[in-house]
């Protein structure tokens, strides 16, 4: 039932069922932002491009980038007249630039000499795309002198390096994470020690973190073996052990060898004798590893820094000395271009450690 009742009580005067229709008016910030909203809209309508009147699609072409866009038509907004580009400004195609991209391959052009060149005045489709012309300049004469500048050149020039180390993420990325991991920081795999890959954020090199021994590295690949039991027969399963436990002593600071390979820390004097005997010729008498001996080539750990290439628990150890490893590092050298290879180089040697000079 509706019914009209007292006019005061802030109601229509409706009344259904006992339920009455109040007449309370929106909050007063409420009203405001709807009559704001209604001028921002109203506004970006005029300035911007926004009713598909035309719906129908036109083919265009950008002046800059010559790439074929189809666009809809719709109102143009007068962006087109505050835009200082000159494109929007109604310039046009003339003829020897039509024939230019024909050259280029775009046969089915329907544009035709004096048409907009952006007929579709301001959009942020266009704007976008003029910024992306400009980057590409600027992108192709950096790669181009890319081909001219050694890697340490591009290291010490603040610009380059910079743009290198961009270009180098997606290089990486596709050729490299898979092994090292999208940071560099290497794969210890503890259920597969001989799927671990080095780490290359570190300063602990196998090879050399000088730029030289990195480029080498990347376009010629590196082998290093360990051969089972350092390639002695003799060594039986309780020289191994002791082996695992001096090395493991070592790399935790128990134990200890001078550069003459002399004990200095550690009662492991047995199971030093077995490793001047038989790993010194690899890793150094020190254990420091052959590059910290001056071998660049061998690729033999360093045992005493704790850090591991395979695992150091003492199975993982044991495992190394007895069987054996074997590590390959791909070669990229046919694979990649000269200039990726150089991004790559520079990018490895300032993921951290890389070291400055010539390799000593
Ligand atoms: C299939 C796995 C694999 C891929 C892919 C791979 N690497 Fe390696 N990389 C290795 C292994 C394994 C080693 C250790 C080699 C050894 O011990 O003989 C290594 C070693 C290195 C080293 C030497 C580190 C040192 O301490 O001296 C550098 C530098 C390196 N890789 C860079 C790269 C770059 C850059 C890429 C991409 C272009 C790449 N690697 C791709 C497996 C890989
Ligand atoms: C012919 C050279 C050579 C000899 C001899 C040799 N090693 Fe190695 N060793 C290597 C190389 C190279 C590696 C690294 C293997 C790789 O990257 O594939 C290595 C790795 C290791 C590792 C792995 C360390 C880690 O960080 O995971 C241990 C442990 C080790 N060697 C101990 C020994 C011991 C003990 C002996 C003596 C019984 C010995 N090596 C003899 C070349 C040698």
């Amino acid at each position: 039932m509706s019914d009209h009742n007292d006019q005061n009580d802030n109601s229509t005067g409706h009344e259904w069922d006992g339920i009455r229709e109040l007449k309370n008016p929106p909050p007063t910030w409420w009203a405001w932002g709807f009559y704001i909203g209604l001028s921002f809209v109203t506004a970006y309508y005029i300035i911007y491009p926004s009713t598909p009147l035309n719906n129908k699609i036109q083919e265009v072409v950008n002046g800059v980038t010559g790439m074929e866009v189809l666009v809809d038509g719709h109102t143009k907004g007068i962006m087109a007249l505050v835009n200082s580009n000159p494109y929007y400004q109604g310039d046009t195609w003339t003829q020897a630039e039509i024939d230019a991209l024909k050259a280029k391959g775009h046969t089915e052009l329907t544009i035709k000499a004096g048409d907009l060149k952006y007929q579709d005045g301001w959009t942020a489709v266009n704007e976008m795309r003029d910024d992306v012309a400009e980057i590409e300049l600027i992108r192709a004469a950096s790669m181009k002198k890319l081909e001219t500048m050694s890697v340490d050149e591009i290291i010490a020039d603040d610009q380059m390096r910079q743009f290198t180390l961009g270009r180098s993420k997606v290089l990486f990325g596709d050729n490299c994470a898979a092994c090292h991991a999208s940071g560099g920081q290497g794969n210890l795999n503890a259920a597969h020690p001989e799927y671990s890959f080095p780490n290359l954020t570190d300063d602990d090199w196998l090879f050399g973190g000088w730029t030289a021994k990195i480029m080498e590295t990347i376009t010629s690949g590196r082998e290093a073996a360990m051969p089972a039991k350092g390639g002695n027969e003799d060594l039986t399963d309780a020289d191994v052990d002791s082996l695992a436990k001096f090395v493991i002593a070592m790399a935790d600071g128990s134990a200890a060898v001078n550069d003459d390979g002399a004990l200095t820390k550690g009662s492991f004097a047995g199971a030093n004798a077995l490793f001047q005997e038989t790993c010194a010729g690899c890793h150094g008498a020190n254990a420091k590893g052959s590059l910290v001996n001056g071998d660049f080539d061998t690729g033999a750990v360093n045992l005493t820094d704790g850090i591991w290439r395979f695992g150091g628990d003492m199975a993982t150890v044991r495992d190394t000395i007895a069987n054996g490893r074997v590590a390959k590092m791909p070669a990229f050298g046919g694979r990649l271009d000269e200039v990726s290879l150089k991004i790559l180089t520079v990018r490895v040697h300032q993921l951290g450690g890389g070291m400055d000079g010539e390799p000593q």
